[in-house]
C-alpha cells in the first residue's frame, strides 16, 4: 500500500472505536447518513442474484446495501463484521482487491476518495472497472472542487483534502467508464437550522442539490457505467 495510504489507515485504525459516535451521532452526521442512503436506495437495484461490493466499508454505516465488502483497515471492519454476519469481508486495499474479473454488478464507496492523492484514486477506478461485469456501477462520493472554491475553502489537514470537479472525475474515468447519474450532497447548511425548520428545508436542499446547479453541493456522488 502506498506510504500516503499507509497514513489514512493508520488513523482510522486509532479512532475505529469512536467513529460511528464522533461523525454519525450529532445533526450534520445524521444528514449526510439520511441522503447518502436515499441515494443508495435510488441507485442501487439489487435483484437477489447480483453481487454488490462496498469499498472502504469502514464501521458498516451503509454496508447492508452489500454482498461482500472490503477496507484495508482491520479495526474498522470488525465493527462491520459484528453488524453484517451475512456480508462476506475482506481486508484489502480499494486498489488492489484480489477478486476475479468481472465479479461484480455494482461496487460502491463512500468517505474514501476525500482522503486520497488522485493517482490512487485513479488506480480504484481502473480496480473497480476490472472487477465489475460490463454495464456494473462504480458509484462513489467526492467533495465538490465547485464548492470549495466559491467557499474560499482552505484545507488544513489530509483529512477530507481531496476535492475534483465533474470535469476531473471524467477526465480519470471516461477510458472506462461512461457517467451515469450525479446527486448532489447538501446545499444548505440544514444541521444548523432549529430542528423545527430541518424537515422542511431538507426538501428544498434536496431539490437544491439535484438541480442544474447542483455542482455546489457539498459532495458529489458518481454513478459510472461500466463500458
Ligand atoms: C471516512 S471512513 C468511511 C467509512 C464508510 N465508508 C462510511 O462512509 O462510514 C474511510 C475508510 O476508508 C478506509 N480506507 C482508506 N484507504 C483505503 C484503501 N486504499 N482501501 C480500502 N479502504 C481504505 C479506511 O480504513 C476507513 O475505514
Amino acid at each position: 500500500m502506498a506510504q500516503e495510504d499507509n497514513k489514512v489507515v493508520n488513523y482510522y485504525d486509532s479512532i475505529a472505536n469512536q467513529y460511528d459516535e464522533s461523525r454519525f451521532n450529532n445533526s450534520y452526521g445524521r444528514f449526510i447518513d439520511y441522503e447518502e442512503r436515499r441515494i443508495l436506495d435510488k441507485l442501487i437495484n439489487r435483484p437477489d442474484h447480483a453481487k454488490c461490493l462496498e469499498m472502504a466499508c469502514g464501521t458498516g454505516r451503509l454496508t447492508c446495501y452489500a454482498t461482500h465488502a472490503l477496507d484495508a483497515s482491520h479495526e474498522m471492519m470488525k465493527h462491520a463484521m459484528a453488524r453484517h454476519p451475512d456480508v462476506d469481508f475482506c481486508q484489502a486495499s480499494a486498489a488492489e482487491t484480489g477478486f476475479e474479473n468481472e465479479t461484480f454488478h455494482t461496487i460502491y464507496s463512500f468517505h474514501l476518495m476525500m482522503h486520497l492523492e488522485p493517482t490512487l484514486i485513479k488506480d480504484i477506478i481502473a480496480e473497480a472497472h476490472r472487477i465489475l461485469k460490463p454495464g456494473g456501477k462504480f458509484i462513489f462520493d467526492i467533495p465538490s472542487r465547485q464548492r470549495r472554491q466559491l467557499l474560499h475553502h482552505k484545507q488544513e489537514s489530509w483529512h477530507g483534502g481531496t476535492h475534483l470537479s465533474k470535469s476531473e472525475v471524467l477526465e480519470m474515468s471516461s477510458e472506462l467508464f461512461d457517467l451515469g447519474r450525479t446527486c448532489g450532497i447538501m446545499m444548505l447548511p440544514i444541521h444548523k437550522l432549529p430542528t423545527s425548520l430541518r424537515k422542511s428545508m431538507r426538501k428544498l436542499d434536496f431539490a437544491l442539490a439535484n438541480s442544474p446547479i447542483k455542482q455546489f453541493s457539498s459532495y458529489i456522488v458518481y454513478e459510472l457505467i461500466k463500458r
